[in-house]
């Protein structure tokens, strides 16, 4: 049987590190953990080669630096449910994970994250007992074998144990190969995808989810540096953004912050895993279960706040003109309408909760 996630795992079974000869192998290490509690009647051999965790040498942040936002505010939303099963969708460096732990005593966790890297982390030292881990997509993430939860939380965007590791090429504030990609085995990297990618396709990237107004003069200097090394590192490419652009667009972000994250939006397929998962996630919520998710910039929560609208039967969007009776009944409610931002004391505890914003919904107890 084939599984149906991706590499899930159970740290009680850590510790099964297997070479399979893989290009570089001397870089690479894989670990292979699965979970006999969640896939009993799995072939574990077939099942280790079909879902691997793929973990290369140098790559790995060995414990987390990544500060948890709203930590405080997700617990308090979570204890609206009953409290038995949640899902992590974004785990990460475990800091949300933790605290659902610490607060729910009695419940059990699944988290999913698709970076290799941090799967292997938490796994270290999450209670095993507890947690199951599934490397994967969060648009995937019907196939848990896991069907309903009591919580799920979303906590989008990068952590940052990915955005200080330079060789993970997500940051221009030190040289590192451009790849950006949050699982590395997967799709392709960043300097690829600016060698290849279609004018139009750029032009969205970098228009679209990098928000930059001129966006034009950075498409043009791509295509002009392609077949040239300007585009395979951070600090060269970093440099041909902040040349494309005229000085009087130097504000107070340094002018290539638009342009990395449009291109790290594209490259990871952020937007669309999102769509995806956010109608999985509230099929998968109990009755009476609760849905927390974290955006980091206006595109996200646009998603969230559109799909959390349409499930409490209000209007999408300023422009929807629908009558109640033609709206979709509400399958539950939004804990606030308008989103929950930092406090002045997380900001300076935490400056990258700066741009956040917390949303919850609540499924309705009589959905079925
Ligand atoms: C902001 S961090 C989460 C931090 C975590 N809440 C904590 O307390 O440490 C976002 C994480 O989500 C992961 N991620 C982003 N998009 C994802 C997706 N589509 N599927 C699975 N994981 C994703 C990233 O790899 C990253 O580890």
């Amino acid at each position: 049987m084939r599984a149906e996630c991706g590499a899930l795992l159970s740290p009680s079974l850590l510790g099964m590190p297997a070479s399979y000869g893989i290009k570089n192998a001397a870089f690479l290490r894989l670990f292979c953990l699965i979970s006999a509690n969640c896939l009993p009647h799995k072939n574990i051999d077939n099942y280790k080669e079909c879902h691997p965790v793929v973990v290369v040498k140098g790559l790995e942040a060995e414990t987390t630096v990544h500060v948890p936002v709203f930590v405080a505010e997700v617990i308090e939303a979570f204890k609206l449910t009953s409290a038995v099963t949640f899902l992590d969708a974004t785990i990460g460096g475990g800091g949300h994970a933790r605290a659902i732990l610490k607060a729910f005593p009695e419940a059990n966790l699944w988290g999913m994250d698709r970076d290799p890297y941090a799967i292997e982390r938490v796994a270290k030292y999450l209670p095993q007992h507890r947690v199951h881990l599934c490397n994967d997509n969060f648009s995937q993430l019907d196939r848990l074998p896991q069907k309903t939860f009591d919580g799920i939380l979303f906590d989008f965007g990068l952590s940052s144990d990915q955005l200080n590791i330079p060789e993970r090429g997500f940051s221009f504030r030190s040289d590192g190969p451009l790849d950006m990609r949050m699982d590395p085995t997967k799709g392709i990297s960043a300097a690829q995808f600016l060698n290849t990618a279609p004018r139009e396709v750029l032009a969205q990237a970098i228009r679209d989810f990098g928000e930059e107004p001129h966006w034009r003069r950075i498409v043009d200097a791509i295509w002009n540096a392609r077949g040239t090394n300007r585009l395979d590192r951070t600090s060269a490419f970093a440099e041909l953004v902040r040349n494309a652009l005229p000085k009087y667009h130097y504000g107070k972000i340094d002018p290539a912050t638009r342009t990395f994250q449009g291109i790290r939006i594209a490259v990871n397929g952020e937007l669309e895993a999102i769509q995806m998962a956010l109608p999985k996630a509230f099929t998968a919520l109990a009755p009476g279960g609760v849905l927390a998710a974290i955006s980091f910039h206006s595109l996200e929560d646009r998603l969230v706040k559109q799909f959390f609208r349409q499930w409490a039967g209000l209007p999408i969007t300023r422009w929807d003109g629908r009558s109640k009776d033609e709206r979709q009944r509400p399958l539950g409610k939004m804990q606030t309408t308008k989103p929950i931002t930092p406090s002045a004391a997380e900001i300076a505890a935490n400056p990258r909760s700066r741009s956040a914003k917390l949303r919850v919904f609540q499924k309705g107890g009589a959905c079925p």
